[in-house]
């Protein structure tokens, strides 16, 4: 089973970003413990901060994997491109976020991603990413 983790923008600051929303932990070091859990499952990562680069990994591994785990950060609020991405591809696509974007700004309660997802997973630190690998077992 071959499964992406997809993160956006400021997710490559994880660690040092707003510890007391995000956790203190880097995503490097989590990733590890990831695929070491989940041995079975040929687990890849992508970061990007840029929304174009974020919309051709969904095309190029739409077709071809069995998961995405997408947490497209703040662009989860305003992308439309990248809603459109998750709905023209095959590969089921899993929304997760760290924080309950619910108990935050108004803003954050927008996701231009939800409406294409098979799922949402938020609220559960980083282990909503490892909630979301098992949603696919
Ligand atoms: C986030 C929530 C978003 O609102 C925010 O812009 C992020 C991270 C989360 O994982 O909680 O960068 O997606």
């Amino acid at each position: 089973m071959k499964i992406l983790i997809l993160n956006g923008p400021n997710l490559n600051l994880l660690g040092t970003r707003e510890p007391e929303v995000y956790g203190d932990q880097t995503f490097e070091s989590y990733f590890k413990s990831l695929k070491s859990k989940f041995s079975e499952i040929d687990l890849d990562y992508f970061q990007s901060n840029i929304e174009g680069e974020i919309i051709s990994k969904i095309q190029e591994v739409g077709f071809s994997f069995d998961g995405i785990i997408l947490n497209a950060a703040a662009y989860t609020h305003t992308s439309v491109g990248i809603g459109d991405a998750v709905k023209a591809i095959d590969t089921p696509v899993i929304e997760v976020h760290i924080s309950n974007t619910h108990q935050r700004e108004e803003f954050r309660h927008i996701s231009y991603i939800s409406p294409g997802a098979k799922g949402v997973i938020l609220g559960f630190g980083l282990q909503s990413y490892d909630l979301a690998i098992q949603s696919f077992l």
